[in-house]
């Protein structure tokens, strides 16, 4: 993953590139039919990744203290990629499936676009926020 989008939380960071391989395997085979529930299967374990990306993101958001107004849109932007791919699985399931490649490319640029947008702008609060707790450490 880029350096450029690191945030500098270990954990955070390990997600995200964990995120950005998982998408990549998807697409290594080249093959791009597989049957609903192969797909389907897919779709659940990217969804409960990212579910559980953004519940860890939510609790540095909180722990940093960030601005309540930053915090609810951060989390409003991660609803929103939750409910879109769950119609993408929904549409899956009604055979209105785009192909695997497709699905990916799209989620991909949902979570490269919300982590250059949201994700990135926690850099500052979490810098002030580690500069707070060793200035509040005692020498
Ligand atoms: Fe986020
Ligand atoms: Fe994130």
């Amino acid at each position: 993953m880029n350096a450029n989008l690191r945030l500098g939380v270990p954990l955070i960071d390990l997600q995200h590139q964990e995120l950005f391989s998982s998408l990549e395997k998807l697409t290594g085979s080249g093959q791009t039919q597989f049957p609903d529930e192969v797909l389907s299967d897919v779709l659940t374990r990217l969804g409960t990744q990212i579910r559980h990306h953004f519940t860890t993101e939510e609790k540095l958001m909180l722990a940093i203290g960030l601005p309540e107004a930053m915090l609810r849109e951060h989390r409003e932007a991660h609803s929103l990629i939750l409910e879109e791919l769950a119609q993408i699985h929904l549409d899956a399931m009604h055979g209105k499936a785009a192909n695997l490649p497709e699905i990916v490319a799209t989620v991909s640029t949902w979570v490269q676009q919300h982590l250059v947008e949201f994700d990135l702008a926690l850099k500052p609060f979490i810098a002030a926020h580690s500069i707070q707790q060793t200035s509040t450490r005692p020498s």
